[in-house]
């Protein structure tokens, strides 16, 4: 039996489908070059808010490098509990971040070595809101900018600025909490020198479930 010759498509079609074609891969492309662009954005952004953060160290040694560090506890934290790796970042983030509200403290206040009286205090309250404020243009770092604001919330309700308490307060708030406290008790302060890591160990564990989230206290301890 003799075969059918195969019909070729049309040219046109063929050169509009070529056309079609080359015009999605474009699209792609310039697609790649904004995502990239807008992460270059973010990362430049990002930069400068840890430059503030840097600068505010600076003013006082015995804060130097604690930031870091609580960004550092904070991500083991996050991974421990078996958080998404951008629920992470921006926990580390917002650990790298979670003092920046101290810019709008006055320097007298900052660093003053003795107790603060109730004034000083008003003005050390506000810093966990001054700083959401800071960042809270950046819409790419909303989720950071709640850490941020609830860093100082204690579970039962007795913390700032929101007095939330327990699961109200958002799970990124307390992971830096318990970070944050964890660096405050083993670094130098002018008034009192650093504990003992073991001594660190049962002043978090005496705060569990009061101040701090029992399970997130747990997991940084099964951390050490
Ligand atoms: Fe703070």
């Amino acid at each position: 039996m003799a075969s059918r010759p195969v019909t070729p498509p049309p040219a046109d079609t063929s050169a509009a489908y070529r056309r079609v074609s080359l015009a999605y891969q474009q699209a792609l492309r310039y697609a790649e070059d904004v995502r990239r662009l807008y992460v270059q954005l973010q990362r430049g952004i990002y930069q400068s808010l840890l430059g503030l953060a840097n600068a505010l160290e600076a003013k006082d040694p015995y804060t130097r490098g604690h930031s870091e560090r609580v960004s550092r506890w904070s991500c083991r934290i996050a991974a421990g509990l078996g958080m998404e790796s951008s629920d992470i970042d921006v926990i580390g983030q917002a650990g790298l971040l979670h003092d920046i509200g101290k810019i709008g403290v006055p320097e007298r206040v900052l660093c003053k070595t003795g107790p603060l009286d109730a004034d000083e205090w008003a003005h050390m309250r506000r810093h966990p809101h001054v700083g959401a404020d800071i960042v809270a243009p950046l819409e790419f770092f909303s989720a950071g900018a709640v850490v941020i604001r609830h860093h100082h919330e204690r579970w039962d309700g007795s913390g700032y600025p929101d007095g939330l308490c327990a699961e109200a307060i958002p799970l990124g708030a307390r992971v830096v909490a318990v970070a944050d406290v964890w660096d405050a008790l083993t670094s130098d302060r002018p008034y009192r020198p650093a504990r003992q890591p073991l001594e660190a160990v049962r002043v978090l564990e005496a705060e569990a479930g009061r101040t701090l989230d029992r399970e997130v206290v747990r997991t940084f301890l099964a951390g050490l």
